[in-house]
């Protein structure tokens, strides 16, 4: 299983610099650990431990010197980033499309840093392609072949305490399967969206490859039982 966290905006130096203990300490068998914190504090964490490694929660698109306020993907190199979230539904919600998150897709790939995409419906009763859609669109630039990520986090299950059923998570993988498969790629997918320590071993039971959680990570105790747990 791979467990991705994604601190969002949360944490601040003292938060991060405790983990490297806590993490360090953990004998994780069989699942590998991907934390994301915000970028400023990628330098505080330094874990020495085979199965966590570094994430980072987005990328900038551009390549060059005229990019203010941008983090770029050789800069995320420095920091050992071995993954990025790319695409969650609250950098969609303010501004970013379709075509900025394909060329954040193809410039991680192109750094070799595993672009982790996330798709998701907006509302439970959505049954419109929109996550077929998302993963087509999300691929443009890529070499087919390209190691990749799928995170499917149905937006109405993110922080709301509502999760889909096993059903509706598998139907949703396989969507995602199907279309990456079609363009040439085979992903790992994972789940996202209100995944917590008392309803993880039901999740797990769906067709995923792991999770990738939001709120659980800021509870260091809760969260490592999961990644323990999974
Ligand atoms: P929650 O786990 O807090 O619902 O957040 C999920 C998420 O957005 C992870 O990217």
């Amino acid at each position: 299983m791979l467990v991705v966290a994604n601190f969002k905006m949360n944490g601040n130096k003292n938060f991060f610099l405790k983990l490297n203990e806590t993490y360090e300490k953990l004998k994780i068998k069989g699942t590998n650990v991907v934390l994301c914190p915000p970028f400023v504090y990628l330098s505080n964490l330094n874990i020495k431990n085979k199965n966590v490694c570094l994430g980072a929660q987005d990328i900038s698109i551009v390549g060059n010197n005229k990019s203010t306020g941008q983090i770029g993907a050789y800069m995320l190199k420095e920091f050992n980033v071995k993954y990025c979230i790319i695409g969650h539904s609250e950098r969609r919600a303010i501004g970013e499309t379709g075509e900025m998150i394909a060329k954040k897709v193809k410039s991680a790939c192109e750094n070799k840093i595993i672009p982790i995409i996330c798709v998701g419906e907006a509302t439970k009763q959505d049954k419109s392609s929109a996550v077929k859609n998302q993963v087509k669109s999300a691929l443009k630039y890529l070499q087919p072949g390209s190691k990749i990520i799928f995170a499917y986090e149905p937006v109405w299950a993110i922080g709301s305490g509502q999760v889909p059923t096993i059903k509706h998570i598998n139907n949703k993988i396989k969507t995602i399967k199907a279309e990456a498969n079609a363009l040439g790629f085979s992903p790992k997918i994972l789940y996202g969206g209100s995944v917590n320590d008392n309803n993880f071993l039901q999740l797990k039971t769906a067709e995923i490859d792991g999770f990738l959680v939001g709120g659980l990570s800021l509870d260091t105790n809760k969260f490592c039982k999961l990644i323990m747990g999974v």
